[in-house]
C-alpha cells in the first residue's frame, strides 16, 4: 500500500490514529477530531495483511481501530504497543480475532461496540429464520428466472413457525433479543442453552405468558436445557448466538445435526466457526427438508464446497449488523473508546446494552467515558459509576 491508499483527516492532530477500513457516518470522525487526533483511514476494501498493518503503525501510532476480518495476534498487538499505542478498538461487538489476554499482558485496553447492534443482529437472525423456513431465496430465484407460471397449491411449501419450539444457543444480548422477537411474535415455547441462567429473559417470558393467559390464549413456556443435545432434539428452530472460543468451535457438528428434527431450521448469525460447515453441507444435502440460514462462515469470505448449490440453505454475507444506524453507531462507539482513552477518561459502566450506549449516539456532547473496554477490569481501569435510577426509571 502507498500513501495514496490512506485518507488523512485532521492532518494537524496531535494523536495519530490508524483506522483499517473506511467507516460509515461522520460522527466518529468528529469525535476523533475533537480529541485532537490525526486520523489515517485505509481506502482499501481488501483485508489488510499483518505486514500492511505494521507498516501503517510505523514507529508512532497512538491508537488503532480495526476489523473483525483482521487477526490481532499477540505479535500484532505487541507491534502496536511498540509504536506507542494507548488503545486498540475493534469495530464490532465480537472480538474473537483479538488476543485480549495478550493485550492485557501488554497493558493495552481493547474496545468494542456492544449495545448498538443487538436488535439489528437479532432481526437479521429472524429474517434468516423465515427466509429458510418459507423458502424466500428459492422463490426469488424462481421469479428472476421467469419460472413462475401461475399459482400452484403445492409450490415451494415451507414450514409454519407458530406455536412451535424455539431453541436459542447462547442467551446473551443478541440471543435474548432474538428469543423475545420469536416468542412474542410467533408464540413459540423457548428452550435455551447457556452456561449462565438468564433470569431477566425467563422473567420476561413468564410475564408474556401471563399476558397471553389474561387474553384467553395458551401461555408460552421457557426453560433452560441441561444439555445442548436436549435442546437440539426438542426444537423446530435453532438459532446460534454463542461466543466463539476454543471450547465452542464446532459446537454444532455432524452428531449435533443428526440429533435435530428432520425438518428443523438452523440459523447462524454469530460466528461461522461455531458450526462445522462441511458437516452442515452434508446434512442439508442428505436431508432436503432440513433448512439452514447462514450469515457467517467458517473461513470467511469462503464457503464450504457444495453449500452454495443447496436450495435448502439461505446465504447472506455477514450482514447481521448491516443497517446504516447500527454501522454508524458502531463507528461512533469505536471512536469514543479511542478518544476517551487518549484523553484519560474512565470507562463507562459495565456491560452496556442499547439503553446504556444511547448517550454516546446523539448529536450532543457524549459522556466523558470510553463506552466499552473489554479488559477494563483486568487492567484496573476506573469506571464511571452506574447512575442511580431516577424516579422515572423506577416507575
Ligand atoms: C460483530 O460486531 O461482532 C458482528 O459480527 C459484526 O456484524
Amino acid at each position: 500500500m502507498t500513501e495514496r491508499d490512506w485518507k488523512v483527516v485532521n492532518p494537524g492532530g496531535s494523536y495519530r490514529v490508524v483506522v483499517t477500513k473506511g467507516l460509515p457516518g461522520a460522527r466518529w470522525l468528529q469525535l476523533l477530531t475533537a480529541a485532537d487526533c490525526r486520523v489515517e483511514v485505509s481506502r482499501s476494501t481488501d483485508i489488510l495483511s499483518e505486514a500492511e498493518l505494521r507498516a501503517a503503525f510505523g514507529d508512532h501510532c497512538d491508537a488503532a481501530i480495526g476489523q473483525l476480518t483482521e487477526r490481532w495476534s499477540a505479535e500484532m498487538l505487541g507491534a502496536l504497543c511498540a509504536a506507542g499505542a494507548a488503545i486498540y478498538s475493534q469495530y464490532a461487538v465480537g472480538y474473537d480475532n483479538v488476543d485480549v489476554a495478550a493485550a492485557t499482558r501488554l497493558g493495552l485496553p481493547v474496545g468494542n461496540t456492544p449495545g448498538v447492534l443487538t436488535e439489528t443482529t437479532a432481526q437479521l437472525a429472524v429474517a434468516l429464520t423465515f427466509a429458510a423456513a418459507r423458502r424466500i431465496a428459492e422463490g426469488d430465484r424462481v421469479m428472476r428466472a421467469g419460472e413462475y407460471h401461475g399459482w400452484l397449491p403445492g409450490m415451494l411449501l415451507g414450514a409454519l413457525i407458530y406455536r412451535a419450539t424455539l431453541g436459542v444457543v447462547g442467551a446473551g444480548r443478541v440471543g435474548a433479543a432474538y428469543a423475545r422477537m420469536m416468542v412474542e411474535g410467533h408464540k413459540m415455547d423457548l428452550v435455551y442453552y447457556d452456561v449462565r441462567l438468564n433470569a431477566e429473559l425467563e422473567a420476561y417470558i413468564a410475564d408474556y405468558a401471563a399476558f397471553l393467559v389474561a387474553h384467553g390464549e395458551q401461555p408460552v413456556t421457557c426453560r433452560r436445557a441441561a444439555t445442548l443435545r436436549e435442546l437440539l432434539g426438542a426444537c423446530d428452530v435453532v438459532s446460534i448466538h454463542a461466543a466463539l472460543t476454543e471450547e465452542t468451535r464446532h459446537l454444532i457438528g455432524a452428531p449435533e445435526l443428526a440429533a435435530m428434527k428432520e425438518e428443523a431450521v438452523i440459523v447462524n448469525a454469530s460466528r461461522g466457526r461455531l458450526v462445522d460447515e462441511a458437516a452442515l453441507a452434508r446434512h442439508c444435502r442428505a436431508h432436503p427438508r432440513f433448512r439452514a440460514g447462514l450469515d457467517v462462515y467458517e473461513n470467511e469470505p469462503a464457503m464450504a464446497p457444495g453449500l452454495a448449490e443447496l436450495d435448502n440453505v439461505v446465504l447472506v454475507p455477514h450482514l447481521g449488523s448491516a443497517t446504516t444506524w447500527t454501522r454508524e453507531g458502531m463507528a461512533t462507539l469505536a471512536a469514543a473508546n479511542v478518544a476517551a482513552i487518549l484523553r484519560g477518561w474512565p470507562v463507562w459502566r459495565a456491560a452496556p446494552g442499547l439503553e446504556d450506549v444511547l448517550p454516546f449516539l446523539g448529536d450532543e456532547e457524549p459522556p466523558h467515558a470510553a463506552p466499552s473496554i473489554v479488559n477494563a477490569d483486568d487492567l484496573g481501569l476506573p469506571r464511571i459509576a452506574a447512575q442511580a435510577p431516577t424516579k422515572e426509571d423506577q416507575q
